[in-house]
């Protein structure tokens, strides 16, 4: 497969705090509360880097020395969207960053025997078209659940679109890639490749079920 990581937009987060905080979440006797609370930190740490092409505009702010133009951010509030289930896991992380953003919802879940999204809730919000849309989800495997999920928002009109993912499988970032290769994706490890299951592997199993506790 072709070398993935010189893709243009697309970037691979090699920061040491990020990949040690995925090995947390692939051992298998990390708990639900730390997983939960991991998944939180590595959206944060990764929301750090994919936000620092955000437009700022500056404004006058008068420090307790003198009065100068300082940047604040500019335009729309920023849109966050997790694909339900797994993504709502890193909503709150990217919200720390973002505490005035607006949250939208896709839901989608693979079936089990043709691996295909199927969905059953969507909404964003309003104007879509006018804000930064950050759509979070923490496996990107084939690439099914987040392609559908962005067609969806383009065609409600979104435009400036970053898709955040903890881990992908080569098959579905390229797979995202050349399906939407307008929108800036953001991935904090890419693995070596999917199983028959169309599981990653190594992975950290079912993102959904460790984040909730199901199963
Ligand atoms: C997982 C994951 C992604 C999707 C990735 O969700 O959170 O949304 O699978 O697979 P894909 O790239 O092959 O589409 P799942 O369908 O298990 O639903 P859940 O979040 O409700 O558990
Ligand atoms: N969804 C998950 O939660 N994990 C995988 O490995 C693949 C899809």
């Amino acid at each position: 497969m072709e070398d993935l990581r010189n893709l243009e937009n697309v970037e691979i987060l090699d920061h040491p705090l990020i990949q040690h905080k995925i090995t947390r979440l692939r051992d298998k006797t990390t708990g639900t509360a730390e997983f939960r609370q991991l998944v939180n930190e590595i959206a944060m740490l990764m929301g750090y880097e994919a936000l620092r092409d955000l437009e700022t505009t500056d404004i006058d702010v008068e420090t307790p020395i003198e009065t100068c133009k300082s940047p604040v951010l500019a335009g729309k509030k920023q849109a966050v969207v997790p694909i339900l289930r797994a993504g709502l896991g890193m909503t709150d992380g990217v919200l720390r960053l973002l505490p005035a953003a607006k949250v939208g919802h896709i839901g989608l879940y693979r079936d089990e025997e043709t691996h295909k999204p199927h969905a059953y809730y969507c909404k964003l919000p309003d104007p879509i078209s006018l804000r930064t849309i950050i759509v979070t989800d923490p496996m990107l495997a084939t690439g099914g659940s987040a392609i559908d999920a962005i067609n969806f928002i383009k065609e409600k009109g979104g435009v400036k679109i970053k898709f955040m993912c903890i881990i992908a499988a080569p098959e579905g970032l390229k797979a995202l890639h050349e399906a939407h290769p307008d929108i800036q994706i953001y991935v904090g490890h890419l693995d070596r490749q999917l199983n028959e299951d169309a599981y990653i592997c190594p992975g950290l199993g079912d993102a959904g079920d460790r984040i909730f506790g199901t199963k």
